[in-house]
């Protein structure tokens, strides 16, 4: 059988475990290292598809969870699948689900069968399970496709995490099973076990051992520190297939991005770059820009010096302060532009970077640039 995502090594840096490669899908092939913008709802927040391929996303991702809710499964089936929904002929990939009923929902019942929630908005029980998470993502037919996991609060102890981990793996097997078409869409395993070197590795093992066509690495960004987070995916990333992606859930600032490519990983998503772009921070090379602050009223420079996206090419700090001040949407847009396109491109360096075996020296820049402030 062919599998529905492939990689391949292009250069693995010399002194790091940094590489590029690339990542092919049924829906295009897409550089690596890859910062991949989140669409939760079948929309990158106030982003058109075209402006997504423009500044170089080869892929996004949207949520099993909040589709299977609204508007359904069924629908984006009938509609020909998520792609032709929405408009996005790249890749994409849908999380299962896990993560957002751990963190969203309320009044969670967590048994071995699956999780009996209640959704938020509408106040229906709802229940997910491995199976069902498979069922929804084979009808909205992504390129890629989350396991079901539980992912753990980050500082429970050994037992309880180890529980989880091995449900986890009886959870991933299930969903292997209940996959349709892998020659058309990829699942990927979730590798959990909190900050437990024993345990990630036990995780490891038992998803390695059932050959998924990649791997992420999840539980991370939880309120752990960043030396954790470090920590943790040094002895991480090494358990997994080298000759498959890896993927790092839920990480999105500049600094974590760069040392999450260190340690060999090849995709990140999340949230971050428009969930502030909507409240008026920008990330740029000098660090995090809160656009909306009086110092900026008079300022005619644009965001980032260092950026030539469609934004900083044409608008200044001076407009877009104004535009958020006044609640134009429009600001929101260039803000939201702006954000993703800085880290699609820090991205994009880095691969420069790694193919010229200049991965520490380009982490030295880029930290020494960006002053490291609340990032
Ligand atoms: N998003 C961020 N972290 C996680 C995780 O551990 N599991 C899943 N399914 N999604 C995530
Ligand atoms: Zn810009």
């Amino acid at each position: 059988m062919e599998p529905a995502i492939k990689y391949r090594l292009i250069h693995q840096d010399k002194y790091t475990g940094a590489r590029t490669g690339e990542i092919i899908t049924p829906h295009g092939t897409f550089p690596t290292p890859m910062f991949m913008p989140v669409g939760t709802q079948a929309s990158v927040k106030s982003i058109a598809p075209e402006e997504l391929d423009e500044m170089g996303a080869g892929i996004i991702l949207a949520n099993t969870y909040h589709l299977w809710l609204q508007p359904g499964e069924d629908l984006v089936e009938q509609a020909g699948g998520l792609h032709k929904f929405m408009n996005w002929d790249k890749g994409i990939l849908t999380d299962s689900g896990g993560f957002q009923v751990f963190s969203l929902a309320k009044h969670r019942d967590i048994k071995e069968e699956g999780v009996t929630f209640k959704d938020p908005s509408s106040g229906r029980t709802m229940f997910l399970s491995p199976e069902k998470a498979i069922q929804v993502e084979n009808a909205l037919g992504p390129d890629i496709m989350m396991s079901f996991d539980e992912c753990p609060p980050y500082f429970e102890t050994y037992d309880y995490i180890k529980k989880s981990v091995e449900r986890t793996s009886r959870w991933a097997e299930r969903g292997l099973k209940a996959h349709q078409n892998p020659t058309n869409q990829g699942l990927f395993g979730i590798v959990q076990g909190a900050g437990f070197k024993a345990l990630r590795q036990q995780s490891a093992r038992d998803l390695v051992s059932m050959d998924f066509p990649g791997y992420s690495v999840g539980g991370l960004s939880v309120g752990e520190s960043k030396e954790e987070m470090n920590r943790v995916l040094e002895f991480t990333t090494p358990l997994l297939p080298e000759n498959k992606p890896r993927y790092l859930m839920g990480v999105g600032t500049a600094d974590s991005l760069i040392d999450g490519v260190i340690r060999g990983i090849d995709m990140f998503d999340c949230v971050l770059p428009t969930r502030i772009a909507r409240n008026g921070t920008c990330m740029t090379s000098h660090g995090r820009l809160v656009v909306k602050n009086s110092q900026y009223a008079r300022d005619f420079n644009p965001l980032d010096d260092n950026c030539d996206c469609y934004v900083c090419r044409n608008y200044t700090r001076a407009y877009i302060r104004h535009l958020i001040h006044v609640n134009e949407t429009f600001g929101i847009r260039l803000t939201s532009y702006h954000n993703l396109y800085f880290l699609i491109h820090l991205m994009e360096d880095m691969r420069e970077a790694i193919k010229n075996d200049q991965v520490l020296e380009f982490r030295e820049m880029v930290f020494e640039q960006y002053g490291f402030n609340e990032e």
